[in-house]
C-alpha cells in the first residue's frame, strides 16, 4: 500500500513517521529546501527525529518529493497544508486548492483522500471532493473521509498512537478503509457519523481552549486589583477535582491552530446569521493582552518605555518549540518600538525570525519574559536585567503575572 502525503510540515511529517512504520510513503511538498532536506535525513519538526527519518528512507519506506507524479499511484492521499487567515482575517483555502489540484491533476488510479487539516464544517463534502473533480483530467471514483489532527508539537505523553482520532467518510467505503488505515498505528479511533461532525469537533476543541485562555487573561486583570497572586488562585482553584480545567496566563495566544480555528468556526455561524460573540470576545481579550503587558510594565517603572532598552525572552510560541507562527511577542514587539523603546530578543531555539537573529539575554533594562523554554534558567533570567517582567509565572521573584 503506497500513501501520498501532501505537506510534509509539522502535521504532515508526523503523519509520515508513523504510517511509514507499515506503508510506503511519499511525503510531498512544494517547499523543495524542505524536500532535500528530509531526504538527507534531517527533520524540521520537533517530536520527529532525524533518526526516525534516516531509518525509514534506509528501510524503502520514505522519500520526499516535490514531484507532483510521485504521488500518482498513491492508494490513500492526506492532506496536511496550513489553513490560515487572509490578511481581512477570513478563511483561506488556497493551500487546500492547490492540493486539490495536486491530486485531480495528476491521480492516475482512484484513491482514499482524507484530509488531516483544520476547516470550517463541509469543507470535505463542498469543496475538497468538487475541487478535485474539478481539476481531474480523467474523472476518478476517490473516496473521501476527514480525520482532524490533533497533534501538540513538544508533547512526549500524547501522540499519534495513544491520542484519540476521530473520523468519518463520505460513504461507508471510505469510512471502513480510514479505520483500515489509522488503526495501525493509532489505539483509539472514535468513528463520527458525518464528516462535518469532526470538522465541528475540531474547530470546537480549538475554541474551547482560545474562549478558556481568554476567560484567564482576563482574570489577570482582575487578580491584579484585587490584589491577589493569580496563580497561587489557579492553583487553589484547581484543587477542585471536578468541574474545573486550569488554563494559564500569557501575553497572549499563537501557534497555527488557537488564534486561526475559532474564527473558521465563527465566520461559519455569521454566514448563517448567527453571532459568535465568545469567540470574537475572547481574540479580543488575547490580543489586547500585548498592550496590558505594556501597561503594567510602565506602571511598575513609573513612566513611559520610550527610549529604553528592552529585551522579549522567548518569541515563540509556546515552550521547547520553535513555532513563531501567530506569536503574541509579534504584537508585543511591535507595540514596544511604537512607544519608542529598543527591542531586541532572546530564543536560541528560534535563533532566527523576521530578519533578525536572537541577541543575548543580558545587557538590557528591561527583560519581558513571554516564553521560558527548559534551556534557560529562572535565575539566569532574573539576572538578565534590573527589571524583569514574566508573563509565564515561571520566574519567581519577577515582577508579572
Ligand atoms: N501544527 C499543529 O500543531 C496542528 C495541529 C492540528 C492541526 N493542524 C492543522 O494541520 C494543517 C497543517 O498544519 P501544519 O502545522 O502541519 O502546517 P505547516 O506549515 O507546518 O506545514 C505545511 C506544509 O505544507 C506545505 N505545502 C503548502 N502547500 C502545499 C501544496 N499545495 N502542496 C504541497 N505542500 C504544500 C508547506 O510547504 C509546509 O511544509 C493545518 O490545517 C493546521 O491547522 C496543525
Amino acid at each position: 500500500m503506497k500513501v501520498a502525503i501532501i505537506g510534509q510540515g509539522y502535521v504532515g511529517l508526523t503523519i509520515s513517521a508513523f504510517s511509514g512504520q507499515f506503508f510506503e510513503v511519499v511525503g510531498f511538498d512544494k517547499n523543495t529546501e524542505i524536500v532535500e532536506s528530509l531526504n538527507s535525513g534531517q527533520s524540521h519538526i520537533e517530536g520527529v527525529g532525524d533518526d526516525v527519518i534516516s531509518h525509514l528512507i534506509k528501510m524503502g519506506r520514505y522519500i520526499a518529493s516535490s514531484n507532483e507524479k510521485d504521488i500518482s499511484d498513491a492508494d490513500i492521499v492526506i492532506i496536511a497544508v496550513p489553513t490560515p487567515l487572509t490578511a481581512d482575517r477570513q478563511p483561506d483555502l488556497k493551500f487546500i486548492d492547490a492540493a486539490c489540484r495536486t491530486i485531480g491533476e495528476n491521480m492516475s488510479k482512484s484513491c482514499l483522500v482524507i484530509n488531516e487539516s483544520t476547516s470550517f464544517p463541509g469543507t470535505l463534502r463542498k469543496f475538497i471532493k468538487p475541487t478535485i473533480e474539478k481539476y481531474s483530467k480523467v474523472p476518478r471514483a476517490h473516496l473521501y473521509a476527514i480525520s482532524p489532527e490533533r497533534v501538540d508539537p513538544g508533547r512526549s505523553d500524547y501522540n499519534q498512537k495513544n491520542t484519540p482520532r476521530l473520523f468519518s467518510g463520505l460513504t461507508p467505503e471510505a469510512t471502513q478503509k480510514t479505520r483500515e488505515f489509522y488503526s495501525k498505528f493509532c489505539d483509539d479511533l472514535v468513528e463520527v457519523s458525518t464528516p462535518e461532525v469532526a470538522e465541528a469537533a475540531k474547530l470546537f476543541e480549538n475554541t474551547f481552549r482560545q474562549v478558556n485562555i481568554a476567560l484567564v487573561n482576563e482574570f489577570v486583570k482582575i487578580a491584579n486589583v484585587l490584589g491577589v497572586n493569580v496563580h497561587e488562585t489557579l492553583n487553589a482553584a484547581s484543587t477542585k477535582p471536578y468541574g474545573f480545567m486550569k488554563f494559564t496566563p500569557s501575553a497572549g495566544v499563537g501557534g497555527h491552530c488557537i488564534p486561526v480555528d475559532p474564527t473558521y468556526l465563527a465566520i461559519s455561524a455569521e454566514e448563517h446569521g448567527v453571532p459568535a460573540s465568545f469567540i470574537r470576545l475572547a481574540n479580543e481579550v488575547n490580543r489586547g493582552m500585548a498592550e496590558y503587558v505594556l501597561q503594567r510594565v510602565e506602571a511598575d517603572i513609573g513612566g513611559s518605555v520610550k527610549g529604553k532598552s528592552v529585551v522579549i525572552v522567548g518569541v515563540a510560541y509556546k515552550p521547547n518549540v520553535a513555532d513563531t507562527r501567530e506569536t503574541a511577542a509579534e504584537l508585543v514587539i511591535q507595540q514596544l518600538r511604537f512607544r519608542g523603546a529598543n527591542v531586541t530578543w532572546h530564543d536560541d531555539l528560534v535563533s532566527e525570525w523576521k530578519n533578525e537573529s536572537s541577541s543575548p539575554l543580558h545587557g538590557a533594562e528591561i527583560a519581558i519574559v513571554l516564553t521560558k523554554h527548559d534551556d534557560i534558567s529562572p535565575r539566569q533570567i532574573l539576572e538578565s536585567a534590573p527589571y524583569v517582567f514574566d508573563t509565564t509565572g515561571s520566574v519567581p521573584g519577577a515582577h508579572g503575572f
